[in-house]
């Protein structure tokens, strides 16, 4: 495809948005215009190099990207899986490094070993599905929550939690721990599949480029 086209962007907002702007600045790809704290606009053009880019929130991404409404994403693996959404991950960006793990007292150890029934809550209930059902073959109850799923155990709505740790201070400080680790997780980078093929010159050079500057 010729390369007067746009190719759109949408990044996760929050955490990660911040790096992935950083990095991309560090191969040529600059948006002064999205700097601007004060501004509004939810969409930022690179006219020169033909560049669209939005932020959306973290969940949404992976849906632009498979309906073709943004080329390009940039969101992180938990997203990736929860969604389960027809794209493609072509490259670990090695930034918002934590994983995702099975969390609870100490004592729901034992519970975990013998198979009990047990109640998990969690913000992610795709994962935490696939991890009880598919590979461990453990019937539970998966209770979805929206945020402060630490407190899940502590106040009696489930035994453990299935969440992210990063420095695992949330968990200390609420007299959680580790009982299993899911998966390592970490910021990816996802491509529309039909702008793979139509792009693919643009795309490819833009992630080698990418790798050329990631540690
Ligand atoms: C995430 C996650 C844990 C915490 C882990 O929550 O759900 O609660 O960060 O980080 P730590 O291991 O460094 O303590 P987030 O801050 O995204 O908010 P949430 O509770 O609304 O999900």
């Amino acid at each position: 495809m010729s390369d007067d086209r746009y190719l759109t962007f949408a990044l996760g907002k929050g955490r990660l948005a911040k790096k992935t702007l950083q990095l991309f600045e560090q191969i040529g790809i600059t948006c002064e215009e999205m700097k601007d704290p004060d501004t509004r606009k939810l969409i930022f053009v690179n006219e020169e190099l033909k560049l669209r880019f939005f932020l959306a929130k973290g969940p949404d991404v992976p849906t632009y990207v498979e309906y073709g409404a943004a080329d390009i994403g940039v969101v992180g693996k938990d997203t990736i899986l929860e969604e389960g959404r027809n794209i493609y991950e072509v490259l670990d960006l090695g930034f918002g490094k934590c994983r995702m793990c099975i969390c609870g007292p100490e004592s729901a150890r034992e519970l975990l070993q013998h198979h009990e029934q047990i109640r998990v809550a969690t913000k992610y209930p795709h994962i935490a599905k696939d991890y009880f059902y598919n590979k461990k073959h453990q019937t539970v109850e998966i209770i979805k929550l929206n945020g402060s799923i630490e407190l899940a155990p502590i106040v009696g709505l489930s035994e453990v939690i299935c969440d992210i740790v990063e420095t695992g201070t949330t968990l200390k400080e609420n007299g959680l721990t580790v009982l299993e680790e899911v998966c390592p997780l970490s910021a990816r980078v996802v491509v529309n599949q039909v702008s793979m093929k139509m792009d693919n010159e643009r795309i490819t050079r833009l992630i080698s480029d990418l790798k050329t500057v990631i540690k």
